[in-house]
């Protein structure tokens, strides 16, 4: 059965593949795209969700400018992370599809009421237009059939700070608000949280980059490594394992930089899968709360899982999976549909790659 997700992007290098991910898979189809600010500004993840579509050849989807800014606190971007522009040193086509005229939280809150109980939330960046959309509409947990979000850490450390994740240290009060909207969820409303506990397991490496592009009959067939230099641009005859390559390199030299190992955390392209089976992933529920206040903790995500508080579980939190049967998914999905999009692209230029 088809998925009708609302996804909610930062788009970044992961969320690149998550998007990706979506528009390959046959069990989705994405009723609009909420373009948040978190990695790059909101702008420039619109335009990078418009030249993904565009680069993909998707059908006409709705793209959404969200908030500049968090709800309380300045906004905070990581360019050395994702790149200058969002997407490693990918260099998209500038896109001609024109960005929604209504907001990003006005298509959350139109979606749901226009489709109650049908749609699927899935997050991967700040929760900020999410939180906009509940003080509008604060049915929006019972509207929505399903929400998965990427955020947080529980009994892992944070990538942010010492307890904080990226997606939940942008903007605290968007995560608190989100939460506690979810408290009275039923169990099966409740939201599954790919925090860093789990998607920190789920490693890309040079050797996934390979069998994408063997999958995707794209020639040659390039091996990325820490010696490339910042220049280096994939010859890839396949346009789309061409961007995914440049995007997950620098994506691989900011984890190398940390010396976290020649590799990328897919945290959000993980959020899409579960999204769409979450049967790939075991939970337990617990009650999930947001530190705003603590001068050393604040935007922790903080799980009572054994009921200490005296509050109904909000969350269902990813405990377990199998990162290679995701890897495995995600590189026959995103390979078979590159290969589908671009058949018969010319054998790329045999010199060695571009230095
Ligand atoms: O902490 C990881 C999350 O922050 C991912 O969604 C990544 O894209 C960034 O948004
Ligand atoms: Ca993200």
């Amino acid at each position: 059965m088809r998925q009708r997700i609302i996804l909610d992007v930062d788009t970044g290098v992961d969320d690149s593949l998550a998007l990706l991910y979506l528009l390959a898979s046959p069990d989705a189809e994405i009723a609009g795209i909420a373009s948040t600010a978190g990695n790059v500004p909101a702008a420039q993840v619109a335009i990078n969700n418009l030249a993904w579509l565009e680069l993909a050849r998707a059908p006409e989807i709705e793209v959404a400018l969200g908030a500049a800014d968090p709800l309380e606190i300045p906004l905070r971007t990581t360019e050395d992370t994702h790149g200058p522009h969002g997407v490693g040193y990918a260099e998209l086509p500038t896109p001609i599809r024109r960005i929604s005229t209504r907001s990003a939280a006005q298509m959350w809150v139109d979606l749901v009421r226009r489709h109650p109980g049908e749609l699927v939330g899935l997050c991967t960046g700040p929760l900020t237009n999410l939180a906009l959309a509940l003080r509008e509409e604060p049915d929006l947990p019972r509207l929505l059939r399903r929400l998965v979000i990427m955020g947080g850490a529980f009994n892992h450390p944070g990538n942010t700070t010492p307890t904080t994740e990226w997606n939940i240290h942008v903007d605290p009060e968007a995560a608190k608000v989100v939460f506690d909207a979810f408290s009275f969820a039923p169990p099966d409303r409740r939201p599954i949280v790919c925090a860093l506990d789990i998607t920190e397991s789920i490693e890309m490496r040079p050797t996934h980059l390979i069998r994408l592009a063997e999958r995707a009959g794209s020639h040659p067939i390039e091996t990325v490594s820490p010696a490339d230099p910042p220049e280096a641009r994939s010859v890839a005859s396949n346009p789309i394992i061409r961007h995914l390559t440049d995007a997950v390199r620098f994506y691989f030299d900011f984890h190398d930089g940390y010396d976290l190992g020649y590799l990328a955390h897919m945290h959000d392209p993980f959020a899409a899968a579960v999204a769409l089976d979450p049967a790939l992933a075991r939970t337990r529920p617990a009650t999930v709360d947001i530190e705003l206040e603590g001068a050393l903790t604040r935007a922790t995500t903080v799980a009572d899982w054994a009921g200490i508080w005296g509050r109904p579980p909000n969350a269902d939190i990813v405990v377990g999976t199998d990162p290679v049967r995701f890897f495995d998914r995600m590189i026959a999905r995103i390979g078979d549909h590159a290969r589908a999009l671009y058949p018969g692209q010319p054998v790329g230029d045999p010199v060695t790659r571009l230095r």
